[in-house]
Order: C-alpha cells, then sequence, then structure tokens
C-alpha cells in the first residue's frame, strides 16, 4: 500500500462531555500512528475541559479551543487549517458521538490510496444505519437523493461526515471560499471535490444513532441544504441545458 503520510483525525464537538473520552480512546487504538485535533466550539456542558485533561496524557491529542457555536463547516475548516499548517498529509472528519465507528478508519485510510476523498458511506451496499428514527432516515436518503440529481453527483453520501482528505485535496479546493455552516458543507466539500476533477471513493460504514446527549441537526441546518443545494442545482442545470457545462 502507498504511505498516505501523517494523519490528523479531527472530532469537532458541541457538549460532548459524555462521549469525547470514549471516542478519543478509540481513535486512539484503531490508528495509533495518528494525532487527533478535536475541534471545541466552548460547549456550556464543559466538553473544552475534559479535552484539555485529555490532551495533557497524551502529546499526540490537540483542542482547538473556538469562541462560541460556528457551526460544523467553521469548525472543520479551522481544524483543516491547524493540520496543513502542522504538516499533515491526511485529515480525518468523524463525529464525537460514537456514530462513527473508528475501527472502520483503517479501511477508509487504504481506500485513501487511490482516491483524493474517501466517504464512509451509509446508502451503498454494505452500509448500514442503526437506532436511528425512521424520520432522520427518511431525511437523509431524501436530501442525498435531491444533491445527487440535482447536482450530478456521482455520490450515494454526500451529506455523511465519516471522511479522509488528502490535504492536497483541501489546498486544490479553495476551503476559504466555502460558507456552508451546517451539514451543508459535507455537500459543499464534495461537490467541490468532484468538480475539481479528483477522485472520489465511497466505503459502506456502520452509522450507529448516539446513545448519550442530543443531535444538533436543526432545521436551520436543513433550510441551509435546501437552499444551497437548489442555487448550485439551478447553476449546473443552467449550464448542461445550454451547453455550456459540458467539457
Ligand atoms: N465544533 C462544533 N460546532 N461541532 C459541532 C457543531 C458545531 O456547531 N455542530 C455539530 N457538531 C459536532 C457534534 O458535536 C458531533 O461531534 C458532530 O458534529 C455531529 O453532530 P450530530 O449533531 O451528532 O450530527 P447528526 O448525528 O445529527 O448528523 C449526522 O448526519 C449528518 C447528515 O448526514 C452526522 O454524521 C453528520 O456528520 C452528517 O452531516
Ligand atoms: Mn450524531
Amino acid at each position: 500500500m502507498e504511505d498516505i503520510g501523517r494523519v490528523l483525525v479531527i472530532i469537532p464537538t458541541y457538549n460532548e462531555r459524555e462521549n469525547i473520552e470514549s471516542i478519543v480512546g478509540r481513535v486512539r487504538a484503531a490508528v495509533s500512528e495518528a494525532d487527533i485535533l478535536i475541534a471545541d466550539d466552548n460547549s456550556p456542558d464543559g466538553t473544552g475541559k475534559i479535552a484539555d485533561g485529555l490532551a495533557a496524557d497524551d502529546e499526540r491529542v490537540h483542542v482547538l479551543h473556538r469562541a462560541g457555536k460556528e457551526g460544523l463547516g467553521a469548525a472543520y475548516i479551522a481544524g483543516f487549517h491547524w493540520g496543513i499548517e502542522h504538516g499533515f498529509d491526511v485529515l480525518v472528519e468523524i463525529d464525537a458521538d460514537g456514530s462513527h465507528q473508528p475501527e472502520e478508519l483503517p479501511r477508509l485510510l487504504s481506500a485513501l490510496g487511490d482516491a483524493d476523498l474517501v466517504i464512509g458511506s451509509r446508502w451503498i451496499r454494505g452500509g448500514t444505519v442503526e437506532n436511528w428514527p425512521i424520520n432522520r432516515e427518511i431525511i437523509s436518503r431524501g436530501a442525498n437523493l435531491y444533491a445527487r440529481i440535482m447536482l450530478g453527483l456521482p455520490v450515494r453520501d454526500s451529506t455523511g461526515g465519516f471522511r479522509a482528505y488528502r490535504a492536497t485535496t483541501l489546498q486544490k479546493i479553495d476551503i476559504d471560499g466555502v460558507s456552508s455552516q451546517g451539514y451543508c458543507f459535507q455537500v459543499d466539500l464534495t461537490l467541490r471535490t468532484v468538480r475539481g476533477g479528483l477522485r472520489v471513493t465511497e466505503v459502506p460504514i456502520r452509522f450507529v444513532e448516539r446513545t448519550h446527549g442530543a443531535s444538533k441537526m436543526s432545521r436551520a441546518i436543513m433550510i441551509e441544504a435546501f437552499q444551497r443545494i437548489a442555487q448550485w442545482g439551478f447553476a449546473y442545470w443552467l449550464g448542461r441545458l445550454t451547453g455550456r457545462g459540458r467539457r
């Protein structure tokens, strides 16, 4: 296997006090050679303090304290910059709440040998979702179908948040131009990667709904995604229908 270089696993947190210790331990055990960056938005529940304790015990655990809740997208972009500045070659996204299985990370990383972005996918053969209420499943499947058709994206889980990027991918796709805040951020980066002519691979994952704490999914996050994808889709289809989108 190609050596993909130094890996940084970024864990965004907002009120994940009950989950942070477990996820850091599992990531550490699953990919012992990786560094970990917790990107905390000044969680009122004290997650940032617990993170500082974990960092004090392990020199390869780091904490990025952010001033306040600015959304998943902003936290990840700050984390990507931190990682690139510190010389990492691979930047991983993973939720803090145990929905993504760190034990599956070696499989994502080995797929990055032939890809510029690897997405852990719930909605391809072999992917599973456990304990999700039916309405969440409908929203996720619907959002993915919508994004796929509106944007012509050859990806089944463009909203998924368990991913591995090459640093070179993030450098090519202008992450500073990304203003998507919520989970739409995931679609935004997928779109930029595909439009940039880079290689995206999906590998099946097991997604398990959290047992501690609460989801940050909100109406505002859904509306943002719906509106932005409509805008991008309009431009995409207009280009295709007038022939300007063809290469
Ligand atoms: N720093 C920071 N700031 N972290 C955040 C913020 C924020 O504003 N909002 C959410 N997070 C963190 C959470 O603490 C958690 O670690 C992770 O982002 C995912 O948040 P959840 O609230 O657990 O997301 P979900 O389970 O509803 O959504 C899942 O599905 C989405 C849609 O498919 C996740 O897998 C998302 O990544 C995915 O986009
Ligand atoms: Mn979750």
